[in-house]
């Protein structure tokens, strides 16, 4: 027997219809707000992901699908879609398009973590990038759409957790302040590597965070101070709450300025992140294009979908057919597909179970999935062109010629329900 990989999972229903339904509601609001669907690939060259994520995150340092291809490329499975959508800007010059730069994609992506409850090596990721727009403004738009989102899935209890983490400057004369502060810290091994090389890497660290509490804030310049400040009054007047968090650094290097991220709030106290972002000011210039403000986020639907089962969020459709079609005989079945075809063209949810022979086992899955109608098509009526139509609730059949059919089916959904005597 096969079994799937540590840390990939199949999504069979209901999970996979409340992720189809929390990605349609996620592209209406993106339309909203006009941001357009973007498509990269799931393989980018390593060496993006070095430069971007950071080489000293745990995502590059211990988490990356590296390989190989059969030509000695070095390559990685996407870890998360800001790289990708950044280095398709700069290679398809989407500044000089003179469209809006405002993208969302939404894909799988990959990581070799440690696998439990919400954490996967393969996870779904709905992200969106607005590129160009230096502004405030924007950070409020993304952390609106985000709310937006969480909104209209049902999920309710969450907190929005915000920082600055200033720019180039701010960071400069904070590094030193965290290193003097840090290195009288006991650390773990890790954070000692990363000290001196990534010192808001060590904020970042799992282990132990009680002993960060203490740890001094960044000072903002007054650029960043006043970005920040606009940020919190748009937010403020938009009614969305927020608490802000200094020691929310987010676990990519890339950022600059505005950070935020999402926590469950049924989580009884342990953060699980749904969703982050931020604003990445330098990251394009970093990979060879011209500087161009950025801000954006990533959504964990998986972690989504586990959040909307906690809090019961019935409002996603799961497609239940009303019709069953049941056949019997080789016959039948060749006639069936044409009739299963004409009734979903007309709009008509069929359910079949081809893979079944008796009647009676077709019969019983149709009990079971509910339908109103079941259609029985066997030798005879494949040969006279006619089939069997039952009433599921009454009861009653009769017979109708192919061409009667969509009509009459069309016709009984319609009917008021008979109750069954
Ligand atoms: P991230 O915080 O690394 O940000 O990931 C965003 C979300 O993806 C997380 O909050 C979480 O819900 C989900 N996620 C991450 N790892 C896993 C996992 N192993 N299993 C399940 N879900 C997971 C980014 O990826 C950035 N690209 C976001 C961004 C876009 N920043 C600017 N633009």
């Amino acid at each position: 027997m096969h079994t799937t990989v540590r840390g990939f999972k199949d999504i069979l229903p209901p999970d996979s219809y409340k992720m189809s339904f929390v990605e349609n509601v996620a592209k209406e609001v993106f339309e909203r707000f006009n941001y357009k669907e973007i498509r990269i690939p799931t393989v980018e060259y390593y060496d993006l992901f070095i430069k971007t994520t950071g080489e000293t995150t745990d995502i590059v340092e211990k988490e990356m699908y590296k390989f190989e291809d059969q030509s000695k490329r070095v390559l990685a499975l996407r870890p998360e879609g800001t790289p990708g959508v950044a280095r398709t800007y700069i290679n398809n010059k989407l500044n000089l398009k003179g469209e809006n730069t405002k993208y969302f994609y939404i894909g799988n992506m990959f990581r070799a973590e440690r696998p439990q409850a919400g954490r996967y090596r393969e996870f779904e990721q709905i992200g969106a990038e607005c590129i160009g727009v230096s502004s405030p403004y924007a950070d409020a738009e993304v952390i609106i759409m985000l709310d937006m989102i969480l909104k209209k899935i049902g999920i309710r209890s969450y907190s929005i957790e915000i920082n600055s983490l200033g720019c180039n400057e701010c960071r400069k004369k904070y590094r030193e302040i965290l290193i003097n502060y840090l290195k009288n810290l006991y650390l773990c091994d890790i954070c000692k590597t990363r000290l001196e090389r990534n010192p808001l890497r060590v904020i970042d660290c799992k282990t132990d965070r009680d002993k960060f509490k203490d740890v001094p804030s960044i000072e903002l310049c007054n650029d960043c101070r006043k970005h920040y400040e606009t940020l919190k009054n748009v937010l403020t007047q938009s009614n969305i709450s927020f608490n802000e968090n200094p020691l929310l650094v987010r676990g990519l290097d890339y950022y600059t300025k505005t950070v935020f991220e999402i926590w469950s709030g049924s989580n009884e106290g342990k953060k699980n992140s749904l969703g982050g972002g931020g604003r990445y000011d330098n990251l394009i210039e970093m990979i060879g294009g011209e500087k161009t403000p950025a801000i954006g986020f990533g959504l964990g639907m998986d972690r989504l979908v586990i959040e909307m089962k906690k809090v019961n969020a019935k409002l996603y459709k799961e497609p239940k057919p009303r019709v069953f079609l049941a056949q019997l005989g080789e016959l039948a079945k060749k006639k069936s597909l044409k009739i299963f075809s004409e009734l979903e063209k007309n709009g008509i949810l069929v359910a079949e179970s081809f893979g079944r022979g008796s009647l009676k086992s077709q019969m019983r899955i149709a009990d079971k999935l509910g339908v109103e109608i079941t259609l029985i098509i066997g030798q005879k009526e494949a040969l006279d062109g006619t089939i069997i139509v039952r009433d599921m609730m009454s009861g009653t059949q009769e017979i109708v010629t192919w061409e009667k059919l969509v009509s009459l089916v069309k016709k009984m959904l319609k009917a008021p329900i008979v109750i069954k005597k």
